[in-house]
């Protein structure tokens, strides 16, 4: 074998409308980490995807292993290879287990019938292996996200394959779980396998990856050692410009005036949040903060009307409003972008349009007609606004790139036209630049007399947009820290103090 386990040469991809791939490249190393990166839209998930046998190149040579190979017919075709992908979207069967989602396809048989018993064993082994501690018999739809991606991992990890895809594979990931993944890829490496690895966090890449290569438009933008360069290096050929602002500025105080009030919220679930109180006033940006398990979440999530309260009342404007569904949410002019995107809020097969608008459907309706010449207009502006890479509006959403279809569904939830908005992670998985048009766009309603609650992992986007924040360890407030104080060490703290 030569000096790379993998050489993707002048990859061609075209989809109508679209030239996904224009001339990329890749060369992979063995045993090393290898980062791609590139916007939103660059072509990233479709490079791999001809990899695994998902897509068919248009032109282009692949040599795994010394062999030239033209085309990888399915994936079956790659994993028998020896590659492997864990995807950017999870897609479990819910209703089956652990163990089956892990062996689909491949399920262990005796005397042609499924052998459960060893299906089980061999679980409970590769689980042992990887340390993940999670029951093979649980059911898929029971399980938290977080933990069913580390259960992708392990999937991916069992085929025993040279090369293992990863593309974003901390999206729903804490950081404990994203500390222990790091520990499975340090494994892999060492047993020579080679890491392609896909994620927007930069401070993942640069610790993590050997090699780096950077897409643009679909189109090779160059490789590096990782530890020659840095995230600047890295963000400008994304960009193709220098960023030097991660976060744009407010210029503009929150009012005094309370918007909305929580007052004891107490959720009927056992083991949830207690007895949270909290002020969200007129044009103020409210960050929570905390660790998994928080229930940050769950509490949102009570606010928005799809949990039930054991006690608790809401307030709007002063008034004490009931929201029991998400109808009443609308009603009271309270919006929710969910965490989890994917799962909840995406309508795959319909337009990028229809997926716009849908939140805002009656606003565009004369006398329980949908008028197409008030959405049109409406979904293409708020598209434009941030900048959705895509062919056309009547585009299915599912087409779109990972980061544009969340871009999507920001616009849908911005077109609703509610007072308080909340946002549950609202950039993961999405580009640095694309982030910060999300940011100004947080920014534009706030300046409009919006209000906004935002749920962030991410410690610099937390400080970098929040007015005040209110951290939470299990299921309790745990403190609030003004912008003046804001400081990592101490949210951190906050995070973690909480003890029964
Ligand atoms: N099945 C498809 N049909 C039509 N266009 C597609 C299809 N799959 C991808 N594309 C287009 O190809 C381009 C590259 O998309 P890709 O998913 O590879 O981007 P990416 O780099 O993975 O982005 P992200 O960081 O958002 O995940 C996008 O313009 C996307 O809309
Ligand atoms: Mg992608």
């Amino acid at each position: 074998m030569g000096e790379y386990v993998l050489e993707m040469n002048d990859i061609v991809k075209r989809f109508p409308g679209v030239i996904a791939l224009n001339h990329a490249n890749l060369k992979v190393r063995p045993g090393t980490v290898h980062a791609l990166m590139g916007e939103n839209g660059a072509g990233k998930s479709t490079l791999m995807k001809c990899l695994f046998g998902l897509y068919h190149p248009d032109e282009g040579e692949i040599i795994f292993d010394g062999k030239s190979i033209n085309d990888i017919p399915n994936t079956k075709a790659a994993l028998a290879m020896g590659i492997s992908m864990i995807h950017q979207e999870l897609h479990p069967i819910r209703y089956r287990s652990v163990m089956e989602n892990v062996w689909i396809g491949r399920f262990p048989t005796r005397f042609g019938f499924v052998d459960h018993d060893k299906m089980y064993k061999d679980t409970v082994e590769l689980f042992k292996k990887i340390g993940l501690n999670v029951d093979p018999r649980a059911i898929a739809k029971n399980v938290p996200p977080s933990q069913l991606q580390l259960v992708e991992i392990a999937r991916a990890v069992s085929y025993n394959a040279k090369i293992i895809i990863m593309d974003e594979p901390t999206s729903s990931l804490t950081e404990n779980e994203v500390e222990y993944l790091f520990k499975i890829i340090a494994q892999l490496k060492s047993e020579g396998r080679s890491i392609i690895y896909i994620s927007h966090k930069m401070e993942e890449i640069l610790r993590i990856s050997d090699d780096v290569t950077v897409m643009r438009d679909g189109k090779y933008v160059g490789t590096w050692l990782a530890k020659d360069i840095d995230q600047d290096f890295i963000i400008k050929n994304m960009v193709g410009r220098d960023l030097t602002n991660r976060f744009p500025i407010k210029d503009q105080e929150p009012s005094s005036e309370v918007v909305l009030e929580v007052k004891n919220f107490t959720a009927a679930a056992k083991r949830s949040f207690v007895d949270v109180n909290f002020q969200l006033h007129k044009g103020e940006i409210l960050g929570i903060g905390g660790l998994v398990g928080a229930q940050r979440t769950e509490l949102v999530e009570a606010i928005f009307g799809l949990r039930a309260l054991a006690s608790g009342q809401l307030y709007k404007n002063g008034r004490q409003i009931e929201v029991k569904s998400v109808r009443d949410a609308k009603k009271n002019g309270i919006a929710l972008l969910t965490e989890e995107r994917r799962q909840n809020g995406i309508f795959g097969i319909l337009s990028i349009l229809d997926n716009t608008v849908i939140a805002a459907q009656q606003s565009f309706a004369h006398m329980g007609i949908l008028d197409n010449a008030k959405r049109e207009p409406a979904a293409s502006q708020s598209c434009q606004e941030l900048k959705v890479k895509m062919p056309n509006l009547a585009t299915p959403i599912k087409n779109l790139s990972g980061g544009n279809q969340q871009k999507v569904l920001i616009a849908r939830w911005l077109l609703t036209n509610s007072d308080i908005i909340i946002f549950d992670e609202p950039t993961r998985g999405i580009d640095v630049g694309a982030k910060y048009e999300i940011y100004t766009l947080m920014l534009d309603q706030v300046k409009q007399g919006k209000s906004i609650i935002m749920i962030s992992s991410e410690m610099p986007e937390l400080m970098g947009m929040s007015d005040r924040i209110m951290v939470m360890c299990e299921g309790h407030v745990t403190g609030f820290v003004d912008k003046e104080n804001f400081d990592q060490v101490e949210i951190m703290r906050l995070a973690s103090s909480f003890k029964k």
